[in-house]
């Protein structure tokens, strides 16, 4: 059985995984700020402006502001569109950054953004630079990363960009100490996924009879995380119509993590319509951006 990570993010999921980027074994974010710090100007002057940006799976938004902050220095002022499925997420990043920049306009979208794209429903009038940051593209299965990236490359102009944060490949007990972290942060940003089922769905999953375990697929090039069953039990979903029997040691398949050769983001990114303009990477080589632009 599997379940899409794209529901773990409720008002609870969302500062879950806010929670997650603070842990000292979950260093993804932490090194993509810092290429953003870094080398944010040198984005941010990489495409002719003035620029838009948009954003997909924006969360909190916080890596952002180095980009914005980047931008107007160059421009007069800025329109951001922020797209994540967590309205809560894009709703309290919108007033934290309406309030601390006067020159941001902001178009939020709260929703999935396959079906935004899908539908063209996303309004831009310049150049736009699209942010898709903290390795989110890892989120997805490649037939489903090669769609957002081919929808991406149809709704954009050709020199629009695309910066693509990614995970690379590296030790597998560096990877797999990111997501089994000893806290237990992850284990209940996991959990919480069963327990939004029984807010919403008045479901009577017990939440302690589940242990969570991410491990390392190299055939896969993911890291791959489980909710497992301790015992047989049977789970009711009285919204949903349903009820779910487990038996002992049954798992839920609740994420893949993809991890990335730059390589394999390129080819994967030219086979959607794009070219690669500049890559970053930190000095141990382990997270990278890649700025693309439409062909
Ligand atoms: N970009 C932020 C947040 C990453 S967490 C960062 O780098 O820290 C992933 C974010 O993507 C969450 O905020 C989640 O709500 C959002 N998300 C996941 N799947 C989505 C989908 N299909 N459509 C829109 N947003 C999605
Ligand atoms: C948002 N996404 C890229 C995170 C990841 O690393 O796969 C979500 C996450 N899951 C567990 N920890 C963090």
């Amino acid at each position: 059985m599997s379940l899409s990570p794209k529901y773990f993010y409720d008002d609870l999921g969302s500062a879950l995984f806010e929670a997650i980027t603070r842990l000292p074994e979950y260093y993804l974010t932490r090194v993509e700020r810092d290429l953003l710090a870094t080398y944010g100007r040198e984005i941010a002057g990489a495409l002719d402006g003035p620029l838009e940006l948009v954003e997909l799976g924006s969360g909190s938004a916080v890596k952002t502001r180095l980009l914005i902050d980047a931008i107007l220095e160059r421009q007069s002022s800025l329109t951001y569109h922020p797209i994540d499925i967590s309205a809560d997420a894009v709703t309290e990043s919108s007033l934290a950054l309406a309030a601390a920049y006067d020159r941001l306009r902001i178009v939020a979208y709260a929703g999935d953004y396959f079906p935004l794209l899908r539908d063209k429903r996303l309004v831009t009038h310049s150049r736009v630079l699209v942010l898709f940051l903290g390795s989110n593209i890892g989120n997805f299965e490649p037939s489903d990363a090669r769609e957002l990236l081919q929808l991406l490359a149809a709704a954009r102009h050709p020199g629009d960009g695309l910066l693509i944060g990614y995970d690379l490949k590296k030790d597998p007990s560096i990877l797999e100490l990111a997501y089994n972290d000893p806290t237990g942060v992850t284990a209940a940003f996991n959990k919480n996924l069963l327990g939004r089922i029984n807010r919403e769905l008045g479901a009577d999953f017990d939440l302690d009879a589940f242990r969570f375990r991410a491990s390392w697929h190299d055939e896969h090039g993911a890291v791959e995380s489980f909710l497992i069953s301790e015992r047989a039990q049977h789970v009711r979903i009285p919204i949903a119509g349903i009820g779910v029997d487990f038996a002992a040691g049954e798992s839920i398949h609740t994420e893949s993590s993809y991890k990335f050769s730059r390589e394999e983001i390129v080819a994967l990114a030219k086979s959607c319509g794009f070219a690669e303009k500049t890559a970053y990477t930190d000095a141990g080589g382990r997270y990278a951006l890649s700025l693309l632009t439409v062909v």
